[in-house]
């Protein structure tokens, strides 16, 4: 029987990666098969597991029979270079980021909004990424785990979860900002490991009911993504903010719930 993930080492084995891969699977929960030498990893997919979380010397990748993404900062790189420079960024501009917020990413993904959080609000400041799907939050996890950051961000924490049900644990008013990027029900184009984060993602669409939670954690602002060619924003009340007239993505906010706010 094939299970839904598992962990192994790239074909160069030494023992920093076997130590790693060993971590991983037991951090997750999942079976660390190990590799012989040079033996690829295709047919592993026909009878052992859906997907693999591999750790090589380049770092950490996602593989299933289809293909493959690497764990690196991407276009979240860039975003984080032009902040630095004083540059606006349209998530940090519709949040209103700022040095010590503490921020929940409901929707984890890539981590890519979630880096540039981590600088935005600085070393003093707080971001926590929650993530429905255990490949893509292993992905995460593993990857943040060595991704250089600098002293000017602070780390990212990596929560395994339904981001509704994890809403529901936390107090009121505990964070600043959450923020919400559901799937798009089209693929955007150009995008590197969008189509890994496709196969694997939760595509449900966030729901009046998370976004009412996350009003209640919220201390300013609940800020959601939603794709220009639909109509995801409004039927959840939102309008979406003045942004690019290039990109195919728009964001929208609403305030904190009223009956949470002191006096
Ligand atoms: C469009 S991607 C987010 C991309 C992310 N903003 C980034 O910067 O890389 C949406 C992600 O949210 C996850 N997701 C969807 N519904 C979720 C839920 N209810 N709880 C937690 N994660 C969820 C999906 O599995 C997917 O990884």
């Amino acid at each position: 029987m094939r299970v839904p993930l598992a962990v192994t080492t790239s074909a160069r084995l030494n023992p920093q990666l076997l130590a790693q891969a060993e971590a991983a699977s037991r951090r997750w929960g999942v079976p660390l098969f190990l590799r012989r030498h040079k033996r690829g990893i295709t047919s592993w997919f026909d009878d052992r597991a859906e997907a693999l979380l591999i750790f090589g010397h380049d770092g950490v990748t996602l593989w299933d029979r289809e293909g493959h993404h690497g764990f690196h900062g991407g276009m979240a790189h860039l975003r984080r270079l032009r902040l630095a420079a004083g540059e606006p960024d349209i998530f940090v501009r519709v949040a209103e980021l700022r040095k010590g917020d503490a921020v929940l990413d409901c929707t984890l993904g890539l981590a890519q909004d979630a880096l540039v959080a981590s600088l935005a609000v600085g070393p003093e400041g707080r971001v926590v990424g929650v993530e429905k799907s255990l490949p893509l939050c292993a992905l995460a996890w593993e990857g943040l785990k060595t991704y250089e950051l600098g002293p000017d961000s602070c780390r990212i924490e990596v929560v395994h979860a339904d981001a509704y049900e994890y809403l529901r644990t936390l107090p009121a008013r505990s964070f600043d900002v959450v923020s919400f990027d559901p799937m798009f029900a089209r693929p955007r184009k150009a995008q590197p490991g969008f189509d890994v984060l496709r196969r694997f993602a939760d595509h449900a669409p966030l729901t009046p009911e998370a976004l009412q939670e996350g009003q209640r954690v919220a201390r300013r602002w609940v800020v959601v993504k939603g794709a220009k060619y639909s109509d995801d924003l409004k039927k959840l009340g939102l309008t979406p903010e003045p942004g690019s007239r290039y990109t195919g993505v728009d964001w929208g906010r609403i305030g904190s719930s009223k009956e949470d706010r002191p006096g």
